[in-house]
């Protein structure tokens, strides 16, 4: 098959049923922003489209916290159904395995390809919908919001930062305020600024609203 618009629409319904019932922030959803994000920063960055097209639709195809598979089989049958060129296929899923979060174990991809999916992915962690979807996150794992007894941890290993339980607020400190400094692309370094200011505003707002600093001029 050719890569025609009828062939992404068919991927995406492929996806929609592997997420269906997911509010760990996975849903198709997230996926379709990626793509679109990826898609822009592609028009300006330069890459190859399918590429980046098809490593953002099938990134999180077997997230390690949603799915038991191995050698991402999920990505692979997906593509298979859908007859993609086992060249393109090995670039997919070379993306795919270089682009998650894992504390100070995160790699930085060797493609521009990469580079720029993971920037899609990593613009959909932070600001509004990224305190949106910690908070989601953080409430289907039974995690507080905040505690103020509890200090964030810093320069995690990967399975420090997979095995982690802290409140949503470290999370912040953990990954989401960190993103900013890790872009790959200028163009996602410069939709980060804005998302990156909105996140710390919250939590002044948040920590304002907490200890009542809001009401001691009543
Ligand atoms: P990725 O899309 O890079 O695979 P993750 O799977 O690590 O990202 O996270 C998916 C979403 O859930 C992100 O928005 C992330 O910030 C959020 N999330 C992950 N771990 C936590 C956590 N411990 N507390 C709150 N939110 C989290
Ligand atoms: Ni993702």
């Amino acid at each position: 098959m050719t890569m025609s618009e009828d062939m992404y629409d068919s991927i995406e319904d492929a996806i929609s049923g592997l997420f269906e019932g997911d509010s760990s922030g996975h849903d198709i959803h997230h996926t379709k922003r990626v793509h679109d994000t990826a898609i822009a920063i592609q028009a300006v960055e330069g890459g190859d489209l399918d590429v980046i097209r098809l490593a953002s639709l099938l990134h999180d195809a077997d997230d390690r916290k949603l799915f038991n598979t191995s050698n991402h089989s999920n990505a692979r049958s997906i593509m298979n159904d859908h007859d993609i060129d086992p060249k393109i296929q090995e670039d997919v899923i070379h993306v795919i395995s270089q682009i998650s979060f894992k504390g100070k174990d995160t790699v930085t991809p060797d493609t521009l390809e990469g580079m720029i999916v993971q920037d899609a992915d990593r613009l959909d962690a932070i600001g509004a919908i990224g305190i949106g979807r910690a908070f989601a996150y953080g409430g289907r794992a039974g995690r507080a919001m905040f505690d103020p007894k509890e200090h964030h941890k810093d320069d995690m290993t990967e399975e420090e930062y997979f095995s982690n339980e802290g409140t949503t607020i470290n999370h912040f400190y953990e990954k989401l305020l960190l993103l900013k400094d890790l872009m790959n692309t200028d163009t996602a370094k410069s939709i980060a600024e804005h998302r990156h200011a909105f996140m710390e505003a919250f939590l002044k707002e948040f920590y304002d609203e907490w200890y009542g600093k809001d009401q001691a001029n009543l």
